[in-house]
């Protein structure tokens, strides 16, 4: 399973590059919003810095919602960078925009999933990655691991090529029930990934390991 971190801010980024097991990066204009990235220069500026730091897989999302509007944009961000992914919601126009990239070889990732149909229509239209939101479905009291099985089960059966990125990921649980219900990819926040690394019967362990050797060799 690939890790991507989700997030449009520069040192954690870095911090899980520096970690060694970063495969990617995903962005939302909410994301960069919240770095205070403004501005069509500025944001394409931001995404250049981001793939300056990744090998691969960094996710830009477009604005427009029509099909002209987002084959522009698309086109614009794919430019940025080979490592860019073309982000697109889940709308009429946007399998139409998925299509069109697919056929001119340029990636994309469709976002804002919340069924296993359109998981089925993406798929179709040739979408690179596919990203469920898991957190959102879980806010609204249903299972979002569930809708993960579901999606890897009818991919798997139907032989489909997309790749489920597994996102709107919290916590650290959530990054292993995605490994368990066949998710390809996960994104997620820092802490969520620096998570995995933690169990007290470590630091335990490991506080005796070297209180014993101290004693031995004082
Ligand atoms: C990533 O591609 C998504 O935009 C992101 O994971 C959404 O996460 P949220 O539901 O925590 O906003």
């Amino acid at each position: 399973m690939k890790f991507f971190i989700d997030t449009a801010n520069l040192d954690q980024i870095r911090e899980a590059q520096d970690l060694g097991v970063l495969d990617g990066v995903t962005t939302n204009p909410s994301l960069m919003a919240k770095e205070g990235i403004t501005g069509t220069e500025n944001v394409l500026k931001h995404y250049k810095a981001i793939c300056d730091i990744v090998d691969d897989n960094v996710s830009a999302e477009v604005i427009a919602t029509d099909y002209e509007g987002m084959i522009k944009e698309g086109e614009e961000l794919a430019k940025i960078d080979p490592k860019i992914v073309v982000k697109i919601p889940m709308i009429k126009d946007g399998i139409k925009a998925i299509k069109y990239f697919s056929n001119k070889g340029i990636r994309t990732n469709c976002t804002l999933v919340f069924s296993a149909g359109q998981a089925i229509i993406a798929a179709k239209a040739g979408a690179t990655f596919l990203s469920p939101f898991i957190g959102r479905i879980d806010d609204m009291n249903w299972d979002g691991i569930d809708l993960i099985h579901q999606i890897s089960n009818i991919y798997s059966i139907q032989g489909y090529d997309t790749e489920i990125l597994a996102a709107s990921v919290r916590n650290s649980l959530h990054i292993v029930k995605c490994a368990e219900a066949g998710a390809d990819v996960v994104t997620c926040p820092l802490s969520a990934i620096l998570g995995l690394l933690k169990h007290p019967l470590t630091d335990i362990g490991l506080a005796q390991f070297l209180a014993d050797h101290r004693k031995a060799n004082s």
